[in-house]
């Protein structure tokens, strides 16, 4: 087993080789578009190395990997239609760009091109393979309405929001890695415990994503700081703020979460100074700790070299020190 930088490597070069540029050049340019933005591209480079860790070689997880990342975009281009999100790394989103209709199509044949990908597998890995991606694509559907109904909602619990986010982030993130495992064909015990592992490295990573969209840097960051709050999303910060506020405060933030300025400076900014004030920033830090020390933990229980362990571990403490 490598280093993470090699899968990363590996990863970059395999998405270079995706023949993509064909017709309608309206359906197919915005997928080359997306995925030519690339981003961190961590679920496949997760899905080879879980693929090495049970001693397989990754040559054989290339095409779930894809499956994987593919599916991602996808799932971005319909998430930044329905937040109305203006940037993606760093770049206009599809929507943006091009249109709505065509943010759906295309996102849309990424679907499909995504489950095209497990058709390399022999019968048995394939049966595996799409079993597992069908459920798991389907609870980020549901995630991603729990989301958007939150919106609206003024009385969402920290264990709903928990749920929703183990619905539209972690599961992926836990399937990319189970997807190793089940080319690898290991035991069950290592692919459950994999998938746990991905699963609290999911849910630190959605609420490390949730306190970089308040406090990331703009020069950076690659999506628009803020975005969360103009949406009046029901994030960690918001919930903990809510919690630890005084009477003051919350009749504040509830007035802000309740307004759409045409300018959201202001709202923006009050908004990440009740964060701060209340205690709710600090609270989000600890638990994306204690959701990436969780997943550590569950390292424990694989039956693996230190070694390998060691790469992992070092690939959720790289995490939760991201900026972008
Ligand atoms: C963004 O995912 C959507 C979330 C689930 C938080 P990433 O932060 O992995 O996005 P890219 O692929 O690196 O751009
Ligand atoms: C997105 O969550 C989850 C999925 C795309 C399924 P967010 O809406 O927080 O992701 P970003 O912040 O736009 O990347
Ligand atoms: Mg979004
Ligand atoms: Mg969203
Ligand atoms: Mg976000």
């Amino acid at each position: 087993m490598q280093g993470i930088t090699f899968y990363q490597d590996i990863i970059s070069s395999h998405f270079k080789t995706l023949a993509l540029d064909k017709e309608p050049l309206n359906l197919y340019n915005p997928i080359e578009y997306i995925l030519s933005l690339g981003g961190k591209r961590l679920r496949p480079v997760l899905t080879l190395m879980a693929t090495e860790v049970f001693d397989a070689d990754y040559k054989k997880a290339l095409d779930a990997a894809t499956a994987v990342e593919v599916f991602h975009n996808f799932s971005l281009i319909h998430d930044d239609i329905m937040d109305d999100a203006p940037l993606r790394r760093g770049s206009e989103t599809v929507h943006e760009k091009w249109n709505i209709n065509t943010g759906i199509l295309s996102g849309d044949a990424m679907l499909i091109l995504a489950y095209q990908y497990f058709e390399s597998y022999e019968p048995a890995i394939f049966s595996q393979l799409a079993k597992l991606f069908s459920k798991t694509a389907l609870e980020v559907c549901e995630g991603q309405q729990y989301d958007v109904d939150f919106e609206t909602r003024d009385d969402v619990t920290i264990a709903e929001y928990l749920k929703m986010i183990e619905y539209k982030t972690a599961v992926l993130v836990g399937a990319a890695m189970k997807m190793g495992a089940i080319v690898a064909q290991t035991s069950q015990e290592n692919a459950n415990a994999i998938y746990d592992f991905g699963l609290n490295l999911g849910l630190a990573f959605q609420l490390q994503d949730d306190y970089l969209d308040a406090f990331g840097d703009p020069e950076t960051f690659g999506k628009q700081v803020g975005g969360d709050i103009i949406e009046n999303k029901k994030t960690y910060l918001y919930l903990k703020a809510m919690e630890f506020a005084n009477a003051d405060e919350k009749e504040q933030l509830h007035h802000l979460f309740s307004i759409q300025p045409n300018d959201n400076t202001d709202k923006i900014n009050s908004v990440k100074e009740i964060f701060n004030q209340t205690g709710a920033s600090e609270a989000t830090q600890k638990a994306i700790e204690n959701y990436t020390f969780k997943a550590l933990e569950t390292l424990e229980k694989m039956n693996i070299t230190t070694d390998k362990k060691a790469i992992l571990k070092a690939f959720g403490e790289k995490l939760m020190n991201r900026k972008v």
